[in-house]
């Protein structure tokens, strides 16, 4: 990453600032961008405008852009009143959310506005989002563009608005407490106390940095501002479809934290094998097989779907400690020792303890799963433990 201060100076004399907020303090505004190069003048202009004169103000682009936008940056803040800093990232770790965090880490001031680099956030608001998280004493302030006052007139065309929709009621029932009173957790303009982010805890991924922050920070005292989502000033939005599978991914990794999380998502998609199980077991009957090997191979149907849901959305960050091949065989040989395991337990549950069958195959079942569950974490998942590397060796020649 290179670094380059473009206009190096103080945060300005905050005596010369009228006082908007109750305690003199300063705001960092980062701006995360990626070809912007149209964009950073006006950008520059307005925050210039509406800031300076009532906070002082440094901001910080961090930019992963591959065409001119930091030497345009360059140039456009030698008429800036404030410090100008372009963080210039050459691998793009974690996109727009990624690089709001290197941002977040360089700022100097008490307090962090993050907005967009396309003039869609207004700078006027941002003294008044710092305003009100001093005067509210909170750690998190959002501008919304779903509380009175607020509008989402630049989400072009109704495409983009259905997906917001959707996307933030899928994210708002996903995290019913920790985004109770965000009304617009899909925003990305906001104010964060630069003492509530605790970078090492992040692990961001795209676009919604707000989610990320407000469900792992866990800000102390969360209140939103209105404001209207203006129209992008020139170029076109960087989000695609790509983007809207990363946002999935991102709510996956932030809802599966715990492992009791994890353990339903696995179950659910434990459920969702259901489907592709009795489409080949229909399948392969209707062309001719007899059921009891249609089973078995219908089940493995539903092996592999689980396997490559497990793999996309639930481990997907856990896959580097072995080998693909590796892992789905040991995948496999959980999945298909299940169905070994549980016939025989019915019957020690039932023999031994005296259980009815339908209460002893509920409970073999319940049984088998977590089991199956806890194994495939330890076994397929979990970082291969240095200094037993004989044995694994071994066991790694023998699936192969
Ligand atoms: N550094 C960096 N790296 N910046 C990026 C990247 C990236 O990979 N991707 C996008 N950006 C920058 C853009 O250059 C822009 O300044 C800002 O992030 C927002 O990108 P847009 O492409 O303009 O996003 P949008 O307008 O579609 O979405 C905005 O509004 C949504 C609400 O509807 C964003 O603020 C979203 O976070 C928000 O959810
Ligand atoms: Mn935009």
């Amino acid at each position: 990453m290179s670094h380059e201060s473009v206009v190096p100076g103080e945060l300005g004399d905050p005596a010369a600032y009228a006082a908007e907020v109750p305690e003199p303090g300063a705001v960092t505004i980062v701006v995360p961008t990626f070809n912007e190069s149209a964009n950073i003048r006006e950008l520059l202009h307005q925050i210039t405008e509406s800031v300076p004169s009532r906070l002082p103000c440094e901001v910080v682009f961090v930019d992963d852009s591959t065409d001119d936008t930091p030497e345009v940056i360059h140039k456009a803040a030698q008429d800036c009143p404030f410090p100008v800093t372009v963080l210039h990232r050459e691998e793009p770790v974690g996109g727009l959310g990624g690089a709001v965090v290197e941002g977040m880490k360089a700022a100097g001031s008490d307090w962090i506005v993050v907005m967009d680099g396309d003039c869609q956030h207004p700078p006027s608001l941002v003294p008044e989002l710092v305003a009100t998280g001093e005067r509210a004493n909170a750690g998190l302030v959002v501008a919304s563009r779903y509380i009175k006052g607020g509008s989402r007139a630049g989400l072009a065309g109704s495409y983009r608005v259905a997906v917001s929709r959707v996307a933030t009621w899928l994210t708002k029932s996903l995290f019913p407490r920790r985004l109770h009173g965000i009304s617009d957790p899909m925003s990305g303009f906001f104010a964060i106390r630069r003492s509530a982010v605790t970078a090492d805890v992040l692990q961001p991924l795209g676009y919604k940095i707000l989610l990320e922050l407000a469900v792992r920070s866990r800000p102390r005292g969360v209140t939103e501002v209105p404001f209207v989502f203006q129209d992008r000033f020139a170029g076109e939005s960087k989000s695609t479809a790509q983007e809207g599978m990363r946002f999935l991914r991102h709510l996956v990794g932030l809802r599966t934290a715990s492992p009791l999380a994890r353990m339903i998502v696995f179950g659910l998609i434990g459920l969702t094998g259901f489907v592709p199980n009795l489409a080949g077991l229909w399948a392969l009957t209707a062309a001719g097989m007899h059921y009891l090997p249609a089973e078995i191979l219908a089940n493995q149907l539903g092996v592999a779907w689980n396997f490559l849901l497990i793999e996309k959305l639930l481990f997907r960050e856990r896959r580097q400690f072995r080998h693909w091949a590796d892992r789905t065989a040991r995948f496999a040989l959980l999945a298909n020792a299940d169905l070994l395991v549980r016939i025989p337990l019915i019957a020690l549950l039932v023999a031994t303890f005296g259980m009815g069958a339908l209460p002893a195959t509920a409970l073999a079942l319940v049984i088998t799963f977590v089991l199956r569950f806890v194994g495939t974490e330890a076994l397929v998942y979990l970082p291969r433990r240095p200094g037993r590397h004989g044995k694994r060796s071994r066991t790694a020649r023998s699936t192969t």
